[in-house]
């Protein structure tokens, strides 16, 4: 959460951190700032609301520096106000930081430094470490071209918790020092200058050579030069990496909102995700060297994330198991990385995180590994912090993904989850190989399949229009249809603020069928076929309590009383999902849309949660 971006090099600062900022503001919205050097002077710039806001401040215009770090807030400690928006300054004016990230001792170290005269003008736990840094430069009575650098390294090894942080100096006007522990920052290299944002697709219209730090690595860039730096302040060299990433992915392209262009983007979603990994023959994956054996000997599977990549690990479950015949538990990474679980050598555990940076999925992942288990991150961000922390990765190749509400990278993931189980399986021979060769005939149709689901969306629309005042609505399903209840009633939630339950279809009458009345809105998902008699069933119990019904299916079924029957292409089951979501993702949208809700950037979220 929260954005950062920098700049340094020959053009004017500001216009690029603003467009950084805008692009990144998906991060947090709280408020947002800028400070740059102009005639060796820390000028800034910041209020509470949004990057908009900056660029009516005053003299924000006339600023011709070539240097500058930014920041878009999503609030920790302090309230959203101008004296908790970044950047911060140190007491006597020498620093300028912006941070993401939390510094979990900051108390103490407020407390240590009040104590030494320091004053403070903002709650914020950043505001401490700039202060810090002026106590530890101030101590330095060496005066040589590392004191800056010395002075942030001191002051990063007393932090606990995360960051990412960018700071400049007027006593080094021509300098500026990033460094990162558990929080995203990429350094971008142009010609002669650099760019350093929270993430890719933020300056990936100035460069395509990015840097990836690793934890408490400094890099210390002056304007065509950056040097690395180890926490001894040894020099260590650093290569970039080239990103493939089209730039247009980062625009919203003609399109009202991002997440519909992400909608409807998700057919080269999964054909990418696909590439060349499934042809004549096996399921091919170079990144993973598993031998049969090693295959053989798993007792269990752990697919661990949070939110819509837990959503796409339920789904998956049902593909392992069947073709697999490993036992799978899904879990929330919040809950596993404290509940203890069992795990072993023999335990292999997949990770799924669209950014690679939440900070309980990377913290769970590590948990398991310091126990032995095998790790698989599966993310869609290259370089990303879980990438380096796990034993294989493997991309999906979604393009970057910006509306907070997920889309295409939730089908992705679950294209890429189901194309890991067949590579499994043809290793393990446990399963009927009729049965994963029809599964991998129709991954191969998904992308057509998604593109017939995509093409009339006006009944959706339609639904929309008739249901945007409702306060609550209930998703139903069975199988890998309760899963995708589970992912369209986030959807709703998180971009409509309507209230809304996911629910296996058999579990509404032990409880929750008790709040269906009349004119309640009920989402069923149906798509496999041997459950089809048995969701009617269930979806009668609520018709006949007064409940309006929305029913999704690929099945040849009947319209018995349902206010709509919207529906999709056939396809097996178990991937069922990456069609099936499709109409409720929309759904969702257009919902969002009549309420004249921000459809991008729903209150109180952000894109990445890179803290607990
Ligand atoms: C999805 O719509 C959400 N905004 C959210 O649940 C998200 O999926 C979750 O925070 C996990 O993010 P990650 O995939 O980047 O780890």
């Amino acid at each position: 959460m929260c954005g950062i971006v920098g700049y340094i090099g020959d053009k004017k600062a500001t216009p690029i951190l603003i467009q950084g900022l805008t692009r990144l503001e998906y991060r947090g919205y709280d408020s947002a700032g800028i400070a740059v050097i102009e005639n060796n002077k820390i000028e800034v710039k910041k209020d509470k609301g949004r990057v908009s806001n900056l660029t009516l401040l005053d003299g924000i215009d006339n600023l011709e520096a070539t240097i500058g770090i930014a920041h878009t807030r999503w609030a920790t400690h302090g309230k959203p106000s101008k004296e908790n928006s970044h950047p911060h300054m140190d007491m006597e004016g020498l620093f300028a930081i912006v941070h993401n990230g939390i510094i979990e001792n900051y108390n103490e170290l407020k407390n240590d430094l009040t104590q030494k005269g320091y004053k403070f003008i903002s709650q914020t736990d950043t505001e401490v470490i700039v202060n810090l840094i002026n106590y530890y430069y101030n101590q330095d009575k060496n005066e040589d071209e590392l004191k800056f650098l010395r002075a942030v390294k001191n002051a990063c090894m007393d932090l606990k918790g995360s960051f990412a942080l960018e700071i400049i100096s007027n006593k080094e006007p021509e300098k500026m020092i990033v460094v990162r522990k558990d929080s995203p920052l990429v350094i971008g290299k142009g010609n002669g200058e650099s760019y350093i944002a929270s993430d890719i697709p933020a300056i990936l219209s100035y460069t395509r050579d990015f840097y990836f730090l690793n934890d408490y690595e400094f890099a210390y860039l002056s304007r065509n030069n950056i040097k690395f730096y180890d926490t001894n302040l040894n020099e260590i060299k650093k290569e970039t990496k080239a990103i493939e990433w089209d730039s247009k992915g980062a625009e919203k392209d003609g399109y009202e909102h991002f997440m519909l262009k992400e909608i409807n983007e998700q057919p080269k979603a999964i054909r990418e995700t696909i590439g060349t990994r499934l042809n004549n023959s096996k399921v091919s994956f170079d990144e993973l060297s598993f031998t049969r054996e090693y295959l053989e000997e798993i007792n269990k599977m752990y697919i661990v994330a949070c939110g819509t990549a837990m959503h796409a690990g339920l789904v998956s479950k049902n593909i392992f198991e069947k073709l697999c015949k490993i036992p799978v538990e899904v879990d929330i990474a919040s809950e596993f990385r404290y509940r203890d679980p069992l795990i072993n050598n023999k335990t292999l555990v997949i990770y799924i995180s669209q950014s690679g940076e939440t900070a309980d999925t990377i913290a769970a992942l590590k948990l398991a590994k310091a126990k032995g288990a095998k790790t698989i991150a599966i993310t869609n961000v290259i370089g990303s912090s879980i990438t380096r922390e796990a034993d294989y990765s493997i991309y999906t190749h979604a393009g970057p993904e910006i509306a907070v509400a997920s889309t295409k990278a939730y089908t992705s993931q679950v294209t890429m989850l189901a194309l890991i189980a067949l590579y499994f399986a043809e290793i393990l021979e446990r399963a009927d190989t009729n049965k994963i060769n029809t599964i991998k005939e129709d991954i191969l149709k998904l992308p057509n399949k998604a593109e017939e689901v995509l093409k009339d969306t006006s009944e959706i629309q339609e639904v929309a229009k008739r249901i945007y005042k409702e306060r609550d609505m209930f998703f139903l399903g069975r199988g890998v249809d309760y899963a995708v209840s589970l992912e369209g009633s986030l959807k709703l939630k998180e971009i409509s603020y309507i209230h809304s339950e996911g629910y296996a279809s058999g579990e509404l009458k032990h409880g929750p069928i008790a709040l269906i009345d009349i004119g309640v809105t009920v989402i069923a998902t149906i798509t496999n076929k041997d459950l089809v008699e048995k969701s009617i069933s269930n979806i009668q119990e609520v018709i006949s309590r007064g409940a309006k019904i929305i029913v999704v299916t690929n099945q040849n079924i009947e319209n018995k009383g349902f206010d709509t029957i919207i529906r999709i292409p056939e396809i097996s089951t178990e991937i069922s999902p990456v069609l099936s979501i499709i109409p409720l993702q929309l759904l969702s949208y257009y919902i969002s849309k009549e309420k004249g809700l921000d459809v991008d950037k729903p209150r109180n979220l952000a894109k990445s949660v890179t803290v607990e």
